[in-house]
């Protein structure tokens, strides 16, 4: 620990016995959910993050000056690579947008040389997926609470989602924090509900970052985006496609990629997802900027693709950015199956090539 950060090696994961029981429970839920969403939109949706709000081409590009600490895994070589963008919301179901509830950001790097963390991973891309909130359910016992909530949440109307959204938002003001399950639902409920642009996105979990560990972030930078920042936009039932749509039609947006390292197992927990690693104890440090041009941010073709073809995992990546901690072991099985039900409809694709990417 020469530098304050904690060094990778496989036992700083800790895992509880009865894990690959509760992983087993929750996939079951998955599968349960995949089906009977399939009965109610006649289309194989995403388990989360079912709808897409943007689907974008642009380039990633790192930074050529990082220090020996940050010059890790894909991050260790400057260099550019042309990247898929995805932005979407949390619901394993299609809502309108005046529901605020988490929002992501899925980034498919292209072309990306290395071992990869899974056997049957053979593509070269590497996945990142982000949400705009900094914390999450604390391991997979956690999430099962949540998961049987999830897996009934289709059958509830919009109005009653939109009622717990406005008491949760209330809750948020108040500063409650719980970690109970349900009013953790709640944090989530109480998303601000702002242009999804303007947002800066979360890995919540933590990842291998070559010889440490860490967690993300993308953040708007360009003044394009900036501006959007806390702007409310949730006024119909798609006002997020419409913003980004018309954004792109003009302008240019500028993400910074920042890993946050863990310094400690206590204070930067790996175990424990909902635990915000304090910026004080460890700062998001710059690693890399995210360019996307003008462009249509919507067609019939992109979308087609990136919501139906398209798969994001965090498991597709480099050995060297391995997902960390429970809550991103249940991830390994959790999105290979909603995938696996997908594909069982749909032929799912891995691009080789950006020119893959509809115009
Ligand atoms: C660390 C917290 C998490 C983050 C930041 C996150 C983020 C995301 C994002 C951004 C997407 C959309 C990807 C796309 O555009 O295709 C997504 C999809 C998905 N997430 Fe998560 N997620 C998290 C935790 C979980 C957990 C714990 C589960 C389940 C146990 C889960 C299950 C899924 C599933 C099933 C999909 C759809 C996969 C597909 O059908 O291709 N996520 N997630």
């Amino acid at each position: 620990m020469r530098d304050g950060y904690l060094r990778f090696e496989p036992s700083i994961e800790q895992s509880r016995p009865d894990e690959p029981e509760i992983i087993k429970t929750i996939v079951e839920s998955i599968g349960r959910t995949n089906v009977s969403s399939f009965a109610k939109w006649h289309r194989a949706i995403r388990q989360q993050h079912a709808k897409g709000h943007g689907f974008l081409r642009g380039e990633l590009k790192i930074y050529d000056d990082l220090p020996d600490h940050l010059r890790q895994g894909m991050f260790a070589t400057p260099r550019s690579y042309p990247i898929i963008v995805r932005l979407s919301t949390a619901f394993g179901d299609i809502r309108s947008d005046r529901i605020r509830v988490p929002r992501g950001m899925a980034i498919k790097v292209l072309g990306v040389k290395g071992p990869k963390a899974l056997p049957d991973d053979y593509s070269s891309n590497q996945d990142f997926l982000l949400v705009n909130h900094k914390s999450y359910f604390s391991d997979a016992a956690d999430y099962l609470s949540a998961q049987r909530i999830f897996e009934w949440q289709p059958t509830l109307p919009d109005f009653v989602l939109r009622a717990l959204g406005l008491v949760s938002r209330g809750w948020v003001k108040l500063g409650v924090r719980s970690r109970w399950p349900i009013l953790q639902l709640a944090n989530a409920l109480g998303d601000g509900g702002n242009n999804i642009l303007g947002e800066a996105f979360y890995s919540e979990g933590a990842l291998r970052y070559g010889d440490y560990v860490a967690r993300l972030s993308a953040s708007p930078v360009s003044e394009s985006v900036l501006t959007l920042t806390g702007r409310p936009c949730n006024k119909d039932d798609n006002a997020l496609l419409s913003s980004v749509v018309e954004f792109f039609s003009k302008n240019e947006a500028e993400y910074e990629l920042r890993a946050q390292l863990c310094t400690d197992l206590q204070r930067t927990p790996i175990e424990d997802a909902s635990i915000d690693w304090p910026e004080e104890v460890s700062p998001y440090q710059p690693v890399a900027k995210i360019v996307l041009p003008p462009q249509a941010a919507d067609n019939p073709a992109r979308r087609a693709y990136a919501d139906d073809s398209l798969s994001f995992s965090p498991w597709r990546c480099l050995a060297d950015h391995q997902p960390l901690g429970s809550i991103m072991r249940l991830r390994k099985e959790a999105y290979s199956a909603s995938a696996a039900f997908r594909q069982s409809k749909t032929p799912i694709t891995e691009p080789q090539s950006i020119s893959e990417f509809p115009d």
